[in-house]
């Protein structure tokens, strides 16, 4: 028996780093141990009433039921524009520059395919979301590994990489407010970045999923904020982290026609379209934005705080973010990422995610997640100051 052959481009694909956790989760779940996971970025929160009572009244009209395909629901499209315009101050039409997606991950990866192809090059912020490596690596593509440390304030540097990967450059990726260093673009940064991806004729993969989760009066922009942007830039937003909406799979990407119909065109022969259902619960999570939004981030804030108080006090040194889901934790005295991450879940139970599981750049980090109450969060940190007490008592 001959077991049929992967292909080469399959087995450049790394481990998913948060797949073996929820077997994990039972296992101890079922040892009795009371599990606190500040893994995935997933709250415990509620979405929008509005939007409950959207996908149900669209449940019982049948014609939500049939494809979608890719125009979707019309008033998705509109509403998205709506938002677009009143949010950031920027004009896109609804139907040539709006693509509706299951989720802004399943665009972000499939669109490597329209712009990557063995020989380019898709320069990868590392630590980073996974999608971005995930889809330039099935598009056959290479990829440029750029370490994300304090040293640029987690800024990608485009001058600090060579010109000749530069020039063979097909995308690269950015996401500020980032996941999972909380970091935030200034926008002298964004317009050098945009000036350069001009010169080069490089796809600016912004993603902004993160663009409604600030603090502290910090109001991210929008990539098309920024002068010329429009020429080179692809825009992706989510439901999922502003609207407690994970999975539902909603999200949009916003780019000039030429851009958002090469997306178009792969998704034509990926998929058929959201579940229109989900696309008019979107429509009603948008138009909730003033009446829920403020009151989700003040929860968040709240989290924030209390992560921050409890993590300082458990021996940890970290900053405040100012937008973000997100602690980005340096680990003293060398203590390598996974197994901190490791010994936290085995000895106390707690879910974090190592900063390797983002790529070697993450590590020295473990990032945790405010997806629970703050009392949970506290109780956390002081699990992890205990095994990383005891560490470093073996160490000594
Ligand atoms: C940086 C970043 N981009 C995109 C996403 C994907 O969000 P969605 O649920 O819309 O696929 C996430 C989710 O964790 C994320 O952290």
């Amino acid at each position: 028996m001959h077991l049929p052959r992967l292909a080469a481009r399959f087995e450049t694909l790394p481990e998913y780093p948060l797949a073996t956790i929820p077997q994990k989760k039972r296992e101890l779940a079922a040892r009795g141990v009371d599990v606190i996971d500040l893994g995935a970025g997933d709250a415990d929160l509620a979405p929008p009433p509005k939007a409950i009572e959207a996908i149900a009244n669209a449940a019982h009209q049948a014609s939500m039921h049939r494809y979608g395909f890719g125009l979707g629901l019309v008033s998705f499209r509109e509403t998205i524009a709506a938002w677009m315009r009143k949010r950031f101050g920027v004009e896109f039409d609804a139907f040539t520059e709006i693509v509706p997606l299951i989720g802004s991950k399943e665009g972000i990866a499939h669109l490597a395919f329209a712009y990557i192809e063995p020989g380019r090059v898709a320069i990868v912020p590392e630590p980073g979301y996974n999608a971005y490596q995930g889809g330039a690596l099935l598009a056959g593509g290479e990829v440029y590994r750029y370490a994300l440390r304090l040293r640029t304030n987690f800024l990608v540097e485009l001058d600090e990489i060579p010109d000749g990967t530069l020039r063979r450059a097909g995308i690269v990726y950015l996401n500020y407010p980032n996941n999972p260093t909380a970091a935030i673009a200034p926008t002298d940064y964004l317009a050098r970045v945009v000036a350069r991806c001009r010169e080069l004729g490089i796809l600016l993969v912004y993603d902004n999923a993160y663009s409604e989760l600030a603090f502290d009066g910090y109001v991210p922009p929008s990539i098309f904020e920024i002068d010329g942007a429009r020429d080179v830039a692809i825009e992706f937003h989510s439901l999922s982290k502003t609207y407690n909406m994970t999975g539902w799979r909603c999200g949009w990407a916003v780019a000039r026609p030429e851009i958002a119909s090469a997306l178009t065109r792969i998704k034509m022969f990926t998929d058929t379209g959201q579940f229109m259902a989900v696309q008019a619960a979107g429509v009603a999570a948008l138009e909730s934005y003033e009446t829920f939004v403020p009151a989700n981030v003040a929860t968040f804030q709240a989290r924030r705080d209390a992560a921050v108080t409890a993590f300082r006090a458990a021996g940890f040194a970290c900053e405040s973010p100012r937008a973000t889901m997100y602690l980005w934790i340096p680990l003293p005295g060398e203590v390598p990422s996974a197994l901190f991450a490791d010994r936290l879940l085995e000895e106390e139970g707690v879910v974090v995610m190592p900063g390797s599981a983002f790529g070697a750049g993450g590590e020295g980090f473990f990032r945790i997640s405010f997806v629970t109450s703050p009392e949970r969060i506290a109780e956390a940190a002081r699990r992890a100051g205990r095994v990383l007490a005891s560490i470093a008592a073996e160490v000594a």
